[in-house]
């Protein structure tokens, strides 16, 4: 049995934000409400199995019994994106949603909530995990949760209650046509709190890299408050490409708040920074000693953990 959260209020919104309207975290540095001091209000965010985590390769277990099935990817959807102070994110109108089982995920159903971004300011940086210490740009969060849990605030009370897809975003010099109905209705509802719907509809498999059988899977934690340790990770290895031009879309979205590091209310970086694996064991579905491609514009950034130094930027 998983525990409930008591600080969860009845408003609150799984990796979406908003505990009563009013924004009790955020991405700064150096703010007590920042991303080095979520612990304080969430206790859960100093947890020994948070993420995101840097992959380190080497150190990986080749598991080649996982795999994870994806239903109804080529399903077209009708499908709005919603700033939500924190990022854009995208549900689906019409049912039935798409579904995630596999022994990934113990052969446990889960169905689709939503997904959403993560990015930064260039691209240089922006995704919340890494492989050997290489960001991407960017990285998608496609949020599953348990069915036979009925709903995803019933979900998250659960240890085995969401199962995340992860994807990183590479940049390539022109633009990837699969995410313009998507980067469209982000341009459309740059502020805080606006909704738009896409100007078509769109598959889940537009938005995925052609090979999703290659993962990575480990146990961890919402990377947002309240970081409730409750995610199985699987993490695709192949990244989709998106152009410059439309990562720089997301980077315009705005907030209700002036960042101290920009001077902005811009929303230009919403990625946590990493936690230690600990005693955590990461698998993959295949092995990543043999293939892997260093991202374009990427390059290799120790991670750095809470409380060890601030980053200057
Ligand atoms: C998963 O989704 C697909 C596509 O919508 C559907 O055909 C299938 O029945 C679903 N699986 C379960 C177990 O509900
Ligand atoms: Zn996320």
């Amino acid at each position: 049995m998983g525990k409930v959260s008591t600080l969860v209020s009845s408003t609150f919104i799984v990796l979406g934000l908003v505990v009563n309207g009013i924004h009790s975290w955020n991405y700064e540095d150096e703010d007590t409400k920042g991303v080095f001091r979520w612990g304080d209000q969430y206790p859960e965010c100093d947890g020994l199995n948070q993420s995101p985590i840097d992959i380190e390769t080497a150190r990986v277990q080749v598991n080649r019994d996982l795999t994870v099935e994806i239903g109804g990817l080529d399903e077209t959807h009708e499908t709005w994106i919603r700033n939500n102070g924190h990022t854009a994110q995208l549900g689906l109108l019409d049912s039935p949603k798409p579904n995630l089982t596999g022994t990934a995920v113990n052969g446990k159903l889960y169905e689709f909530a939503q997904l959403h971004f993560h990015w930064g300011e260039k691209s240089d940086r922006g995704s919340e995990h890494s492989v050997d210490s290489v960001f991407y740009p960017a990285e998608m969060h496609m949020v599953f949760y348990r069915k036979q849990y009925g709903d995803i605030e019933t979900a998250v009370k659960y240890k085995d209650g969401l199962a995340v897809v992860g994807v990183f975003l590479q940049n390539s010099k022109t633009n990837n046509p699969n995410y313009d109905p998507l980067i469209y209705a982000v341009r459309q509802a740059p502020d805080y709190k606006a909704k738009s719907f896409l100007p078509s509809e769109i598959t889940l498999r537009q938005l995925l890299p052609r090979n999703t059988q290659k993962f990575y899977r480990y146990s961890g934690s919402l990377t947002t408050p309240p970081c409730d340790e409750i995610v199985t990770w699987i993490l695709l290895a192949d990244p989709v490409e998106i152009g410059e031009q439309q990562l720089e879309v997301f980077r315009h979205e705005r907030t209700n708040y002036v960042s101290m590091r920009s001077g902005s209310n811009r929303i230009d970086h919403n990625y946590r920074y990493q936690a230690p694996i600990n005693r955590r064991i990461v698998e993959s579905s295949f092995n990543p000693r043999i293939s892997f491609s260093t991202p374009l514009n990427a390059r290799a950034i120790k991670p750095f953990y809470k409380n060890v130094f601030f980053p200057s930027y």
